[in-house]
């Protein structure tokens, strides 16, 4: 029986660190660590996010400052306000909440963003500096992942890892920061062939494709470490992951619940990156 990796145990002990090092930097160099978030539109599942974010801000003594657009904002408008905020001291860190409404163009928004500014880490020149190892931001869901597996003390050097998903968001950077860690990497996706295949030699699972109980037990290694990613909502109106957490923990030496599991980790890790963000505008470090 798997042991249950506790998320939400692991985002706190981040948010403490940073938490901590806000502390220092404010009593020590006067420095105040900013995050601005943009929401444009009114979607529930957004605004829940971004609320989050704030808490989050507050919990760990940063400065939140919230921008709520109306749904008819121009992609002019949503321009201008990034290039503000991009020249603005207070500001160490933007996050523009996806999605937007769809006369907005998502790419044009991201490259906008300073990439010293980009706590997402989605803009094309901090993905590219991920892809060469000399990056200064992760993007948050992948390092919380990464930040996860390194709580269990799995050692990732030399092995199988799997992940299932190739989004630019999580996939395709969550197997380059295991390929970094000397993994052996497999990405997988919906047009795979032989998946339970592939996904029964993983020792290390990480899964992202967003369909609920996707994986099963039958497809996963004895004592592996599974990472759900995953956060579906059922008919029924409960949360599940894309692992079928009954079948997988049976099979798992580890393994992430949902919720509970990486959810908590992507708001911890945007507070770390915002906190480096300040840091290195600051010219500390
Ligand atoms: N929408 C869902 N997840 C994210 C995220 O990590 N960052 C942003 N900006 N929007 C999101």
């Amino acid at each position: 029986m798997a042991q249950i990796i506790d998320g939400k145990a692991v985002s706190a002990a981040v948010k403490n660190e940073v938490a901590a090092e806000a502390a220092r930097l404010r009593d020590e160099k006067g420095l105040k660590v900013g995050l601005a978030v943009v929401i444009v539109g009114s979607d529930p599942a957004s605004r829940v996010y971004v609320n989050n974010k704030k808490k989050a801000c507050e919990a760990v003594g940063f400065q939140s400052f919230e921008y709520a657009l109306e749904e008819s904002t121009t992609q002019e408008q949503l321009l201008d306000l990034v290039n503000v905020l991009n020249r603005d001291d207070r500001v160490n860190g933007i996050l523009v909440q996806l999605p937007l409404p769809k006369h907005i163009d998502e790419k044009a928004v991201i490259n906008a963003i300073s990439p010293a500014k980009d706590v997402d880490a989605f803009h094309p020149e901090n993905v590219g500096r991920i892809m060469i190892g000399e990056y200064s931001f992760l993007p948050c869901t992948p390092a919380g992942v990464m930040r996860l597996i390194e709580s269990t003390g799995t050692d990732i050097t030399g092995k199988q890892c799997v992940v299932i998903g190739r989004s630019n968001i999580v996939g395709k950077p969550q197997a380059m920061l295991l390929l970094q860690k000397n993994g052996t990497v497999t990405i997988c996706h919906s047009k795979t062939k032989n998946l339970k295949e592939i996904c029964l030699g993983a020792d290390i699972l990480v899964v992202a494709i967003g369909r609920a109980n996707f994986i099963t037990g039958d497809m996963i290694k004895e004592g592996a470490v599974v990472i759900d990613v995953g956060m579906n909502r059922l008919d029924n109106g409960k949360l599940c992951g894309d692992v079928e957490f009954e079948s997988a923990e049976k099979k798992a030496s580890f393994i992430t619940p949902v919720p509970g599991g990486v959810g908590p980790m992507t708001i911890a890790m945007l507070m770390k990156n915002t906190l480096t963000a300040a840091k290195q505008q600051a010219g500390i470090e």
